[in-house]
């Protein structure tokens, strides 16, 4: 084994600068997450995007705000976000190249940040408590961090129900992510924050990861996955009725609000 691959902050930097590498396969759970974020957004706020990736969610953040830091650390990804940001004709996105367990140079700057499944990059709860911290600091007093990030809870309530009907568990790659435990999460914002909203996706998640994987397969991850041609028009009929019913469905989960993994906090910065 080489030496980099020994330090998880080494081996996870490499892979998110390999081109093949997949910031999130589902598209449409991509454009889920977007319209979580666009509508706490107004065109006289100075905003973050921390741990950016390609940019393909910036792009649409950028769109309604004053100016927009899109932070990253990998280059490739740089260099995909800084080619989107022209192609889109946007001339109030800063794209630096960063590191989250750093963001001294913001001090209360912001007033609003996003994290996109960024603090779950982190093996450590340490880690994650200072990335956290990092982001408080850099928002405006009554500042809003909105966190769209993976927890524990939400994964296990999903597979919970995937082995009640028969399938496997969808397995975490756990070299490279370490999902929030949703008390001690809560627990540490509350002292920083107001937790305004918690947000799921729960009814995209039962369809697309348990009812239609009990007729159609979908193996593997990321660039290697293998699906069957049902997911394209199946996932988008999910997400359509997500949007029409979403809001009005609650499910009874055991710990937190969340069915699936993925799920978005509203945390209000206290003044
Ligand atoms: C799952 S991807 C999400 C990217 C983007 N937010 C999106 O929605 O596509 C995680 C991102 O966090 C970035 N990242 C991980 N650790 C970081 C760090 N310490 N500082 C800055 N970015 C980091 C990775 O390079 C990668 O772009």
């Amino acid at each position: 084994m080489s030496k980099s691959s020994e330090d998880p902050r080494k081996k996870i930097k490499e892979w998110w600068e390999n081109p093949s590498t997949i910031s999130l396969l589902d598209e449409n759970l991509r454009i889920l997450e977007t319209d979580f974020v666009l509508p706490y957004l107004s065109k006289n706020m100075d905003m973050a995007d921390f741990g950016c990736g390609g940019g393909e969610s910036t792009a649409k953040y950028a769109a309604k705000v004053n100016s927009l830091l899109a932070l990253e650390q990998s280059k490739q990804l740089r260099t995909r976000a800084k080619q989107r940001f022209k192609e889109d004709g946007l001339d109030n996105v800063t794209l630096v190249k960063g590191d989250v367990m750093d963001l001294s140079a913001y001090p209360g700057r912001f007033h609003v940040a996003v994290t996109q499944r960024v603090v779950i990059n982190f093996m450590s709860w340490e880690e994650q408590k200072q990335v956290i911290r990092n982001i408080h600091d850099s928002l405006r007093p009554g500042g809003l961090y909105l966190a769209i990030e993976n927890t524990h809870e939400g994964f296990e309530a999903m597979n919970s129900v995937r082995r009640d009907v028969g399938l496997d568990n969808i397995l975490m790659h756990d070299w490279h992510n370490y999902f929030l435990h949703y008390d001690r999460f809560m627990d540490y914002v509350e002292g920083m924050f107001v937790v305004e909203k918690e947000h799921t996706f729960n009814l995209y998640y039962l369809l697309t990861r348990v009812f239609e994987n009990m007729f159609a397969k979908f193996e593997g991850f990321g660039s290697n996955a293998v699906k069957d041609d049902i997911f394209t028009i199946a996932d988008q009929a999910a997400r359509k009725l997500y949007e029409v019913m979403g809001d009005r469905i609650t499910f009874d989960v055991p710990k937190g609000t969340s069915f699936g993994p993925i799920q978005g906090f509203v945390l209000r910065k206290i003044s």
